[in-house]
């Protein structure tokens, strides 16, 4: 039986934190209303302190989610968690989210608390929240730079106060995952059943994900992440990679979530389009290469069979096609299936002249656009002289004949107005 993992997301909390991050109020709403189609089951909506615009943003968002739970960050004191509070007030299921530092490094250097101060507050901003609401969670800032046993205090008494969730953050991102699993193990170990614990790894070292992952083994039942692994600095683990790991891997993986996979490339587009940066192309899921393909080996392999080379079928993430790339790479394979695509079935000679010509382009550029593919074709069919560098070729143009009864297709002609990929 497979274990239900809970997707915490917290892309408009500590996503929006991050500089070039964050969003108007409309804008955290919206993504609020894809966040709820996409199936997260926990919603961070802000720390409604930071700001008069964080506290609106909770509260219009706790007004407007019905069917997901809702959360709000507070430090573990009475302003945080009271106006935390005041901004759920409108949720129909909500969730206060407290937490303190819990490493000597952040006790000495940031808080000036002892170990005992920083408990006693832990519990009492535990005990408060429950009043307002019995959904609380509690997080042990920099958990993994914490001593140990320490932290397996903080936990018993944290959950004891009436946690019902316990967040092991690996907030510096320092963590490697066998270290980190072996942690998570001893705070499942100390909590039982009396409270879910819940990982929030940042990815200073590129480990985020195969850090949540390997809690996941350790007993971890949720896992805080980010659309597109936004978040502080490096950012934090990455949503659409977290559940397509569990979900591509179920063979060797007894976990599931319940997220609409093929929303998961909706969401990464419509958060970049509200920040400042979309993902790395090479970012897995939602990168623009994910699924494109230049090598005319991997081409040729895609075409033939497209498991070759992809692990995940494209339209499963809601990519809409996987995508050939024509460059100094590809081979006649991909050139002529996308003259085809283009509106022009070549003949062999045909496409074999088109291939000389397009690798000579290729050397000189990089990613040959469909209008120059057609330029291309034109040359060869037509017989006609190149067209200028750069030219753009209009529909109106080429809308006749390419001589030799290579009559022009309506459906070519169409494709020109939106011919680059
Ligand atoms: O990184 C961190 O420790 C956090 C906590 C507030 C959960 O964001
Ligand atoms: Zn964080």
């Amino acid at each position: 039986m497979a274990q239900r993992i809970t997707i915490f997301d917290t892309t408009l909390r500590d996503g929006e934190q991050a500089p070039g991050c964050s969003m108007t109020v409309a804008e955290k709403l919206a993504m609020a209303g894809m966040l709820v189609d996409l199936g997260v089951d926990v919603l961070e909506a802000g720390f409604p302190i930071a700001s008069d615009g964080d506290f609106e943003a909770v509260g219009a968002i706790a007004g407007a989610v019905r069917s997901t739970r809702v959360a709000a960050l507070a430090r573990a004191c009475t302003l945080d968690v009271e106006r935390a509070a005041r901004a759920l007030e409108r949720a129909a299921s909500p969730r206060i989210h407290t937490f303190i530092a819990t490493s000597d490094i952040h006790l000495v250097c940031k808080l000036k608390k002892s170990r005992a101060q920083a408990l006693d507050e832990a519990v009492a901003a535990v005990e408060l929240a429950r009043r307002h609401v019995d959904d609380v969670e509690f997080s042990a800032e920099d958990a993994t730079r914490t001593d140990t046993e320490y932290l397996e205090e903080v936990a018993r008494a944290t959950v004891g106060a009436g946690a019902r969730t316990f967040n092991v953050p690996d907030t510096v991102g320092c963590a490697t995952p066998d270290e980190f699993a072996g942690l998570v193990a001893r705070i499942v170990g100390v909590v039982g059943d009396a409270a879910e614990v819940s990982v929030h790894c940042h990815n200073d070292l590129g480990l985020a994900v195969a850090n949540s992952l390997a809690a996941i083994q350790a007993g971890a039942r949720q896992v805080e992440c980010t659309v597109n692994g936004i978040g502080e600095r490096a950012g934090n683990c990455s949503l659409e990679e977290i559940v397509m790991v569990v979900k591509v891997r179920r063979d060797h993986l007894p976990y599931t979530t319940l997220i609409r996979t093929e929303k998961l490339f909706p969401a990464s587009q419509m958060l970049s389009g509200f920040i400042s940066f979309g993902p790395q192309p090479n970012k897995a899921i939602v990168g623009r290469n994910a699924f494109a393909h230049e090598a005319g080996i991997h081409q040729d392999g895609v075409l033939k069979e497209r498991t070759t080379y992809e692990i995940i079928d494209p339209k499963e993430v809601g990519v809409p096609e996987s995508r050939l790339v024509l460059g100094k790479h590809s081979g006649r394979h991909a050139l002529g299936q996308r003259c085809d695509t283009l509106g022009f079935p070549l003949t062999r000679e045909q496409l074999d002249a088109v291939y000389r010509r397009f690798t000579a382009l290729a050397d000189r550029k990089k990613g040959i656009l469909d209008e120059e593919i057609v330029a291309l074709v034109k040359e060869v069919v037509d017989g006609g002289a190149p067209p200028p560098a750069k030219a753009r070729v209009e529909p109106a143009t080429v809308r006749g004949s390419l001589g030799r009864g290579f009559a022009f297709p309506m459906r070519a002609a169409r494709r020109l107005g939106s011919a680059s990929r």
